[in-house]
Order: structure tokens, then sequence, then C-alpha cells
């Protein structure tokens, strides 16, 4: 799940041209009293920044139409719109459910009726929330329709939960979680889907805080980011080493990582950072500061319950959910079954428009959870014609059963010809 930041330092151009203002989504009417309703409050207030509360309405359920149009600029696919209304999240005794309610449990001990929490917020959002609203530049890479589910060129499906926190603010929230799924189009491999889970932090402090503190607003507002998220590492990791890595994302700044060395090797945990004053001052009255953080919940659940393919968490097989209990962090995954891979080659001359990210939509969507990775092997251009050629093997494994020979072949058949049908290549 290539972060935002990733994203950016790797350069990819964004072939985007600036978006109109996005109107639809929800009706804003209701939407904004849904999220007020659920922070019981009406307006933010200076002194009194803390509410509480679950997510009030379950997010309606999306009908195929509201998010596979016909619109040019929609890139939506079938195996994409079955994830939506899955919510993984929402089941306590998935793993990713365990993370959730992990993560939960130690804000409202150290926070005791703080936290407003929100997990049904439906993933259908503006593109303006999830960009604009969070100073995401307007070439920035993960505008791209390469790298975001498009359902018109104003409505996306979320890239990640941050696109909530403009709006949550507004609506008078000024400490609150938001967990749900998340879009990106990207590779294929064991720690890569298209659909995920994140879960949004946002704190908001006001002058009472800092002044009690004898601290600078920025320096109170990181200190207790960084104090807060390393009780949190705790709470799920145990006694870890951590360290704090500088970071860039466009919503905060300071902005960090935070890493931990578990089971011998340091590994990133989240993201987070003083939020940018603009976006505070654009959606609540002056004078206030606060601290944001993202964290990815397939990643920590991969870590800590040592499960080795992502794709596990979207298996209905008994022998994988059997393993897991609400409130349990202890667990540690065993593999009921490892079958053999089959790994198939494909090579072609490619075109302009030729893109990893398309090639995985393809390849995901006719093979699913069978296809475990898609990776290049070979790459070179000719030196005569200038043409370029790729070879990609693909990797097919079922997690649960062994795949037949004609099944496979079935599958490979079918990926090369809708390559050459829908990408524009030329087989070799
Ligand atoms: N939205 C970021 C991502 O998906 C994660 C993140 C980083 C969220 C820093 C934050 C933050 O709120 O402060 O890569």
């Amino acid at each position: 799940m290539a972060s935002i930041r990733a994203a950016l330092a790797a350069g990819r151009c964004c072939g985007v041209a600036r978006l109109a203002a996005a109107q639809r989504v929800l009706p804003a009417a209701a939407r904004g009293t849904q999220l007020a309703a659920a922070a019981g409050v009406a307006r933010p207030s200076r002194r009194c920044l803390s509410t509480v509360s679950q997510a009030a309405a379950a997010a309606t359920t999306l009908s195929r139409e509201e998010v596979i149009t016909d619109h040019p600029f929609n890139n939506v696919t079938d195996s994409i719109f079955e994830k939506i209304g899955v919510n993984l999240h929402q089941q306590p005794a998935h793993p990713i459910g365990i993370i959730k309610g992990a993560i939960y449990d130690y804000f409202d001990q150290q926070h005791p009726s703080t936290f407003a929490k929100f997990d049904d917020l439906q993933p259908l959002v503006t593109a303006k929330a999830n960009f604009d609203e969070v100073l995401v530049p307007a070439d920035h890479v993960s505008r791209s329709p390469n790298d975001t589910y498009y359902v018109s060129p104003d409505v996306v499906l979320r890239c990640h939960t941050s696109a909530h926190q403009a709006e949550l603010l507004r609506a008078g929230n000024s400490a609150f979680l938001v967990t749900g799924d998340v879009y990106r189009r990207d590779s294929i491999d064991a720690t890569h889907y298209p659909v995920f889970h994140q879960m949004e932090g946002v704190r908001v402090f006001g002058p009472q805080d800092w002044e009690a503190a004898g601290q600078e607003p920025t320096a109170y507002a990181e200190a207790e980011l960084k104090r807060t998220l390393e009780g949190l590492a705790k709470h799920l990791f145990g006694e870890v080493e951590m360290r704090w890595i500088d970071a860039y994302f466009p919503f905060t700044e300071p902005s960090f990582e935070l890493e931990i060395f578990f089971k011998g090797q340091w590994l990133e945990v989240l993201g987070c950072g003083v939020m940018q004053q603009s976006i505070l001052d654009k959606n609540l009255e002056p004078g206030h500061k606060a601290w944001a953080f993202g964290l990815g919940l397939e990643r920590l659940a991969m870590v800590l319950f040592d499960i080795p393919d992502i794709r596990l968490f979207w298996t209905s097989d008994q022998r994988f959910l059997k393993q897991f209990k609400q409130g349990d962090l202890s667990t540690r995954f065993k593999s009921y079954s490892k079958f053999p891979p089959c790994y198939k080659d494909v090579a072609f001359w490619v075109s302009d428009s030729f893109t990893e990210n398309n090639l995985c939509e393809v390849v995901r969507g006719i093979a699913g959870d069978l296809v475990e990775e898609v990776k290049l092997i070979d790459d070179f251009t000719h030196p005569k014609t200038g043409r370029t050629s790729n070879c990609y093997r693909i990797a097919y494994r079922s997690m649960d059963r062994s795949l037949t020979d004609e099944e496979i072949n079935a599958l490979q058949e079918e990926v090369r010809s809708t390559i050459a049908s829908k990408l524009g290549v030329e087989l070799r």
C-alpha cells in the first residue's frame, strides 16, 4: 500500500487535469447532520473540545449503478464493487476488527469519553474531500486514475481515511477516530490489495491546553502526539524499541513516521504529524492546533498475528477465521495449508498507455484472489526499433485448495487475450 508520501517520493507523474469541485455523494445537509449528531455537539467550542459517541447511522449500501457508470472517467471494476459494504473492520472477531477494537480500548483507557468513533462512513467521497481539503497538490500522483478509483471526475472511492478529516472538524468533532475501507489501484503481491483498511485519528487543542503546559502550540501538539502514539504502539506490540522518522505528508507539518523494532526488524507502524494550520482554519474557528495520524490495519494485523498474505483477510475459510478471537492480540496464525504456486509468464510489446496497475486490474478481474503476485521479470528496449518489451510472471495460488492445470491454463489464456484487446499491447 504505497502511502501518499511514498508515491510522491517515487515521483511518478500524474496525468489528471485539475478537476472541477465536487458536488455529490451524500446530500451535504444529511451528511453534516449525521456527523454532527454523532459528535454530540453542534459547533466546536473553544473551551470544551471533547466529544463522545459512536457513529450514528449506518452507511447506506451502494448499488452497482452508483459506483460503476459509463462515464469515461469511471475505472471501478466489479471485483472492487463487490468489496464495498463487506466492512471487515466491523467484524469484532476478524483480525481487522480485533486491531480496531484494541486501538479503541487504548484511546478509551487513556482518554475516557473523549474520542468520537466513526466506522461506517461511506467510502464514496468527493475528490475535493479526498484530495483538496487535505491539501494534496493538484499534480500529485495519487490523483491519477492510474492510482485512484474514480466514479466520475468529482467522486472517488476514498484512497485514505484522511478524506474525512475536514468534514468531521466542520461537524464539530475535536477528537475522533475514523475506521474504514480504502481503495487504491496498485501492483499485486503478498502485502498489496486494492482494498484495505485504515484508521485515522485527530485531536484538536485550544490555548488552555498549551498554556497550561507552558509550551508553544506546535511543540505541545507534537509532544502530545508522540506520547499518545508511543503508548498506542506499546499497547499493541508490548515493550518494543521505537524511533521517529521525519516524513512528508501534504496535510501535516511537521510530519513523522513511527517505527518499532519487532521480530528482528524495524517496521513502519503509522504516519502522523501536526495538522496543517490551514486545514484547521478552514474548518474550525481560529485559535486551534491539532495532531493527526493514519495507520493501515492490515499491515498491523499481518505483523502482529503472523499473517503471511493479505488475501487471507478476505477468505471465508473457517480454518482462517476460527483462529482469531475478539479482544485477543496473542494469536499467532498457523498456516493450515500451503498449496504450491503455479507460475505463468506473459511477454508483450508495451504501448504508450500501458501501466502495471492496469495489468494488475485485468489479472485481478479474471483470476480474483487466485492471483498471488504479478512481477516484472524482464524489461528491454529493442536497440533498433526502440520498442519496449515486458515480461511479467504471474503466480497463481489458492489459499484454500489445489488448483488444476486446466483451471490455471484457462485463466492465463483469458489474461493473455484480455491484455491484448484491452491494454493495447502486442503479445510476443
Ligand atoms: N493518509 C496517509 C496515507 O494514506 C496516512 C496519514 C499520514 C494520515 C499522516 C494522517 C497523517 O492523518 O497525519 O498514506
